[in-house]
């Protein structure tokens, strides 16, 4: 079900600083769509994104994570999109902060916070950016603002690409061989690894694979980087190993991107 197109007097009407009462007499069918999804400040925010001319509609629910949903949007070119909205309450987020820690980007965040929540959408949000400059296939990034984050639509009519997983490959060897590609560029163009790597993040449109859920991605100067970028080459190794694919054996490749030999605590992931 999608949200009825607002008119800019409609919109004007849902302006932040007029009463909430108000607003839920006047505008009662828009409103009460998107805040029965939505808690008061986040509909308030894909209100200002619409008032922005970037999102035209938003509809239903592609995905339900635990720190985020994803939703089917619509922008004003008719183009899709692809609506990421972090949850603003949720325990998740401590487990999260080792991600960020080390990262030089992000000094001086609290975690548990509103303001850590919303610099995780931002992370993830220059990180896509990040990439795909890099040339690596990423949705690519439209806006941040606060939790929410609006990219491209990886899928086409309202159907999202299936992940890889999900996907029935017909050459697992050349698809394995674009994913290694992808993982090189990160490393040696991106400086980045990706750190949560598998058949779940990774989608499969037009024949070839796409990266995706990147908030918890690094740059290869993070500490625990070596590991993170370990752990990923065992994850997409062990899986292609299950389609048959003939693999570069997990210390080889790690050797071949970074050009050192894995230490037996990168490769235990001894920290976690
Ligand atoms: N840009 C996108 N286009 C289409 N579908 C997407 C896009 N981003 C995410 N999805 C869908 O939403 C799911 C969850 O997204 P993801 O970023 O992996 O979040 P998380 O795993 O943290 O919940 C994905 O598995 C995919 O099906
Ligand atoms: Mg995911």
């Amino acid at each position: 079900m999608y949200v009825k197109k607002m008119s800019d007097k409609e919109i004007d009407r849902l302006d932040v600083k007029v009463d909430q009462e108000r607003i839920r007499e006047k505008d009662r069918n828009t409103l009460k769509v998107i805040e029965s999804v939505f808690d008061f400040q986040t509909s308030m925010l894909i209100v200002k994104l619409m008032n922005k001319g970037i999102i035209k509609d938003i509809g239903f629910c592609v995905s339900t994570g635990k720190e985020a949903n994803v939703y089917h949007g619509i922008g004003y070119k008719g183009e899709e999109l692809a609506i990421k909205i972090y949850r603003t309450t949720t325990a998740e987020f401590k487990r999260n902060w080792m991600y960020v820690e080390g990262d030089p980007r992000f000094k001086g965040y609290k975690k548990g916070t509103y303001a850590f929540i919303y610099t995780w959408a931002r992370k993830e949000f220059k990180n896509l950016k990040r990439m795909n400059d890099a040339k690596i296939r990423v949705p690519v990034p439209i806006t941040v603002d606060k939790n929410v984050l609006v990219m491209e639509f990886i899928g086409k009519k309202e159907k999202s690409a299936p992940l890889i997983r999900e996907a029935k490959l017909k050459k697992p060897h050349k698809i394995y061989g674009q994913i290694i590609d992808f993982i090189f560029k990160l490393y040696d163009d991106a400086t980045m690894v990706h750190a949560d790597l598998s058949e779940y993040n990774i989608l499969f449109f037009n024949k070839k694979p796409v990266f995706i859920d990147v908030s918890q991605s690094v740059l290869i100067a993070h500490p625990y980087a070596p590991a993170f970028l370990y752990r990923d080459i065992q994850n997409i190794n062990r899986y292609f190993s299950g389609l048959r694919v003939d693999v570069i054996q997990d210390e080889e490749l790690y050797e071949e991107i970074t050009g050192t030999v894995p230490n037996p605590k990168i490769m235990s992931m001894e920290f976690m």
